[in-house]
């Protein structure tokens, strides 16, 4: 029988069977990665190319499909590999339609969990938001800002039976901003009124007026 192949990721000096990848070594260090390929839905073969890791040498490898070898150092967070996968996901994400206000896979989003850890900007509050379907304020009349406010407090307020006022600030991705927009007039409330609570919290940031424009183009 082979012995077992000992490999370093970010120091740690993990074992291996022989003809493992990268990545199977990540795993078994109980370090956390990057990885749509693995979810295996959309992306599959090492084309998503958000797995890379730093070799000693400076070269990017995607950690899926890189096999290990005796000895071999791998880095999972250097700042290169960090802006390379940031890059890739905005990439990604660019062509993603964002409505996690109505999305089936709300509370269970790798690309949500992926943005928040590369601090990515365009996910809105309710992709954190427990209330799902009927449960959503906006279906009960109530104007929660939600859709307009860039995740990051896990849905504190809807989460404890209130709505958000956007104190984390306004999503400047315009297309996201353009759907939530549409979203709040399907349902019955007037751009002003969203416009007029906004205000509260956004009346002194920079997005606040392309907000008004982009609302009187809706
Ligand atoms: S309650 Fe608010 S934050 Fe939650 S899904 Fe509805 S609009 Fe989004
Ligand atoms: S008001 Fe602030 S804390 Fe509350 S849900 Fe909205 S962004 Fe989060
Ligand atoms: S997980 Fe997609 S390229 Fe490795």
């Amino acid at each position: 029988m082979r012995g077992k192949v000992k490999v370093k990721v970010d120091g740690i000096e993990v074992e291996v069977d022989p003809g493992s990848v990268v990545l199977d070594a990540i795993k078994k260090a109980g370090i956390p990665m990057h990885s749509l390929c693995q979810a295996g839905e959309l992306y599959r073969g090492a084309s998503c190319r958000l797995c890379l890791v730093e070799l000693p040498n400076g070269k990017l490898v995607p950690a899926c499909a890189y096999p290990v070898s005796n000895g071999l150092e791998v880095y999972t967070r250097t700042p290169r590999t960090l802006r390379t996968r940031r890059t890739t996901l905005e990439l990604l994400l660019a062509y993603h339609r964002i409505e996690c206000w109505i999305c089936k896979r709300k509370g269970d989003c790798i690309l949500v969990k992926m943005a928040n850890d590369l601090r990515l900007e365009g996910i809105p509050i309710c992709a954190e938001c427990p209330l799902h379907s009927d449960e959503c304020l906006l279906n009960k009349g109530i104007l929660c800002l939600g859709p307009l406010t860039v995740a990051g407090c896990e849905a504190e307020c809807p989460a404890t039976g209130g709505r958000c006022w956007g104190c984390r600030g306004p999503i400047t991705r315009e297309d996201v901003v353009v759907r939530a927009l549409r979203r709040y007039r399907e349902l019955g409330f007037t751009l002003k009124e969203v416009i007029e609570t906004a205000e509260i919290f956004w009346s002194a940031h920079p997005f606040l007026e392309k907000f008004k424009l982009l609302a009187e183009g809706v």
